[in-house]
């Protein structure tokens, strides 16, 4: 352990949410660092007794932001709070307000951190495949896995929102304040992952559009008959959560100098509904799955590609997939299932 990780300090927002809770376990597992987590509800006792301190709070709270950042000299900064697809679409305004008022929020106080400190304050962001747009089944078809720069269309307002989040993370990064002589000493050090699908074990997710294949899953390992609510051919890219986290944790201990962009895909596979749901019935032969089509939620992943291509992130800084579904379901998913299922 270096004697500057042995100084970080990560503010960590969203810690009760989903990949909060995943990623806290691997930020304490990993690095000798402080962990500061923050979230509108209360983080649940697992979480919160590996942090160092937590905080219930708003992120668009910018003197509770401030306070945290300045308090706890913070040097990292995950930024997980947010609204997902399907909760953003019944509520895009507060959608708006949580998804690009939090960040500008977090990002406008980094800035000024990093340039207060001559040091710039690292700032990762998880976004999405949402900021995708295909148009339409056949374009999703051709299209095949999509690079960083392609189908950049959202139809969503979380889509549109995790865009434009990264773009002025880009901008605080690059050229904030480009024009001013007292610009500070130091920018901030962005970096985004555009996440597919994640898969988690212990946690059920809740708000997002690419909750049926969880959901699938959760069903059948709690022995309940599961419903789906696009249809079985409905394709988009996956990851289980250890790999999510781990992509997470990678990005950002990445070193600046590989970096030749601040946004990346990162993904495991490519599979349908249907196809995880055979893979389901190999290892629960009892389950069952109805298919309950919401033509609302089906007309979303349609608009989401069926994969990302990673070769860049592969080349940059090395991210490799470590599962394909099959190895995703013997590996990590179902042990980890049963486990959960037993203990509750
Ligand atoms: N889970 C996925 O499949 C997936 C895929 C792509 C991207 N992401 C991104 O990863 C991040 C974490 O996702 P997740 O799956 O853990 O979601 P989640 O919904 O489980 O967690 C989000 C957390 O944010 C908190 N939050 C919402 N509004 C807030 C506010 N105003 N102030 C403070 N906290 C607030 C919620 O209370 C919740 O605990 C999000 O930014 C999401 O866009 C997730």
């Amino acid at each position: 352990m270096t004697s500057e990780a042995k100084r970080r300090t990560v503010l960590l927002t969203g810690a009760a949410g989903e990949i909060g809770h995943g990623l806290v376990h691997g930020l304490r597992t990993h690095d000798d660092i402080r962990i500061i987590a923050t979230d509108l509800k209360e983080i649940p006792e697992g979480t919160r007794s590996l942090c160092d301190e937590v905080h219930v709070g708003d992120v668009c709270d910018e003197g509770l932001m401030q306070q945290l950042i300045a308090m706890h000299e913070v040097t990292d900064i995950y930024h997980l709070a947010a609204l997902l697809s399907t909760r953003a679409e019944h509520v895009p305004e507060i959608a708006h307000e949580v998804n690009v008022g939090g960040t500008w929020n977090l990002l406008k106080l980094a800035a000024a951190h990093s340039a207060s400190h001559g040091r710039s304050v690292r700032f990762v962001l998880p976004s999405t495949i949402a900021v995708y747009g295909m148009d339409g089944a056949e374009h999703k078809e051709r299209a095949g896995a999509v690079s960083e720069d392609d189908c950049n269309l959202p139809t969503t307002m979380y889509g549109a929102n995790k865009l434009y989040c990264e773009h002025l993370g880009r901008y605080y990064s690059n050229h904030y304040r480009r024009l001013a002589d007292d610009r500070g000493a130091a920018l901030i050090d962005f970096r985004s992952l555009r996440l597919p699908g994640v898969i988690a074990a212990e946690t059920k997710p809740t708000g997002g559009t690419s909750d049926f294949v969880p959901e699938m899953i959760h069903a059948a390992a709690s022995g309940h008959p599961g419903t789906c609510f696009v249809r079985s051919s409905a394709r988009i890219p996956w990851m289980t959560m250890p790999e999510c986290v781990d992509a997470l944790l990678a990005i950002g201990r990445a070193d600046r100098s590989k970096l030749s962009r601040s946004v990346y895909n990162v993904a495991a596979f490519s599979a349908s509904a249907g196809e995880v749901a055979e893979v389901i019935r190999t290892h629960f032969p009892s389950s069952s799955v109805d298919y309950a089509i919401d033509e609302n939620r089906q007309d979303i992943v349609d608009s989401w590609p069926a994969d990302v291509d990673c070769s860049r992130a592969a080349s940059d800084w090395g991210y490799r997939p470590r599962w394909s579904l099959e190895e995703a379901f013997e590996h990590y998913i179902v042990p980890s299932i049963q486990t959960h299922y037993a203990k509750a």
